[in-house]
């Protein structure tokens, strides 16, 4: 369910027409519905209502300080995985005891920042993690709340770039080597166990992955309180699927049921790490047709945008649905959608049948709000589009487009390349 609409012949976001933005920001534009993140984050919240729990929003999926600020409005916290992330999620308000640490290779000065700022968790990835984080905290003489990022090995049936949880895998750590780990946190100082963790991947789109990753952490925290080591947060990580083209995804109310089902009696706050399911169909991209090029049997619709601004066609082969921004009655074709990037994997779509597009049309990608501007580039030395943030009939530019001037930001010629 979301915001973006047609009204007779014009697509809308919310109360405003698409076209009117776009010729005010000029293409392409991110443009996101606040009316959908806040209902996205409503439903999947309440979902998990009779449970204790905590959302914190994986903020990769969309690191705009605006976005983070409607979750954290909303009572959410935070998921990072940089010291970038933790600047971002401070700027945007979300209180330190809301935010939860992952990643599998956190640098010194990143760790130190994290505990200055009291987060409620670090999400410890390997032993010379763990190693590093008691030698700051026992520097800095801090307690830390720490959990273990389990690796369940879990095959979560999605693309191969975004499984997380195999044993092939880089990230979280096995069962045995949790409990060794558990084991010398529990003699340390500085460092206090407070959860177990994990996450096995993203855009799943069953439910037995996820429980069989629940069942696998139970017994984690069980085992672990039979230790000595009492637990008290339950961390899932993210990874719930959407819906791009035609996939059936589960709904949140039949995710969360499933979830609270196993963890009735586990006495845990639950730790959600959601970031495409909250901000996915949130926002789509707009874009205009530069012009149309016909190639023996091939007619390629070349856009203002590109793979720099959304990657994830050419990196994942991803399908993005791409509707007119104003319909047509015209005859449909079958077309590859590409962008002017030098290089042929810039893409939008492939042979997609599209009502016929000319010049100076406004098309919109849909489904373009997750880790579509957070993977943004500049490639091609491509400034990077505004992003605006529709509210019933008002938007707010929540990010400029870049200046000519910001490309070269912080580059300098030494003196002896000077003419
Ligand atoms: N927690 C952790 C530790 C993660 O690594 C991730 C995503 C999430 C939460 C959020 O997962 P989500 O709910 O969004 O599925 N760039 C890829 C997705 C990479 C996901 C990386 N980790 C894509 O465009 O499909």
């Amino acid at each position: 369910m979301n915001f973006f609409h047609y009204k007779g012949d014009e697509l809308y976001c919310e109360e405003l027409r698409v076209e009117g933005i776009a010729k005010k920001t000029k293409t392409p534009v991110y443009i996101y519905s606040y009316k959908t993140l806040k209902r996205h984050y409503e439903v999947f919240n309440s979902a998990f209502r009779g449970l204790n729990h905590m959302v914190c929003y994986s903020c990769k999926a969309n690191s705009n300080i605006a976005v983070i600020a409607v979750f954290g409005s909303l009572g959410g916290g935070a998921d990072i995985v940089s010291g970038g992330e933790l600047f971002r999620v401070s700027r945007a308000g979300i209180p330190p005891e809301r935010v939860v640490y992952s990643g599998v290779g956190k640098t010194g000065e990143e760790i130190t920042r994290a505990i200055k700022t009291g987060i409620l968790m670090i999400n410890i990835e390997s032993e010379g993690e763990l190693n590093l984080i008691s030698k700051i905290a026992t520097r800095m003489k801090k307690e830390v709340g720490v959990s273990i990022r389990v690796n369940p090995q879990i095959d979560p049936k999605t693309h191969p770039y975004i499984t997380t949880g195999l044993k092939k895998n880089k990230f979280g750590i096995v069962w045995e080597d949790a409990i060794r780990l558990y084991k010398i946190i529990k003699e340390s100082r500085y460092l206090v166990p407070i959860g177990v963790s994990s996450h096995i991947g993203s855009q799943i789109l069953e439910l037995s992955p996820f429980l069989d990753a629940v069942r696998s952490l139970r017994e984690m925290v069980y085992q672990l309180r039979d230790m000595g080591i009492g637990i008290r947060y339950l961390d899932i990580g993210g990874g719930l699927g959407i819906t791009y083209k035609d996939e059936a995804a589960p709904h949140p109310e039949e995710y969360a049921g499933a979830i609270k089902e196993e963890l009735k009696d586990a006495g845990i706050t639950l730790i959600l790490e959601p970031g495409r399911v909250l901000v996915g169909n949130s926002g789509i991209l707009v874009t205009r047709v530069i012009n149309v090029k016909i190639v023996s049997e091939k007619t390629f619709v070349i856009v203002d945008g590109a793979m720099n601004d959304l990657i994830r066609p050419s990196l994942y082969d991803a399908y993005h649905e791409i509707v007119p921004v104003h319909k047509r009655e015209s005859k449909k074709e079958k077309v590859d959608v590409v962008g002017p990037i030098c290089e042929s994997g810039d893409f939008f779509a492939k042979d997609r049948l599209l009502s016929q597009l000319q010049e100076g049309d406004l098309i919109a990608i849909k489904g373009a709000g997750a880790y579509g501007f957070s993977m943004s580039s500049n490639y091609n030395s491509r400034r990077r589009p505004p992003e605006v943030l529709v509210v019933d009939e008002h938007y707010f530019i929540i990010r400029k487009r870049e200046a000519m001037r910001d490309l070269i930001r912080g580059e300098s010629i030494p003196e002896f390349l000077r003419v």
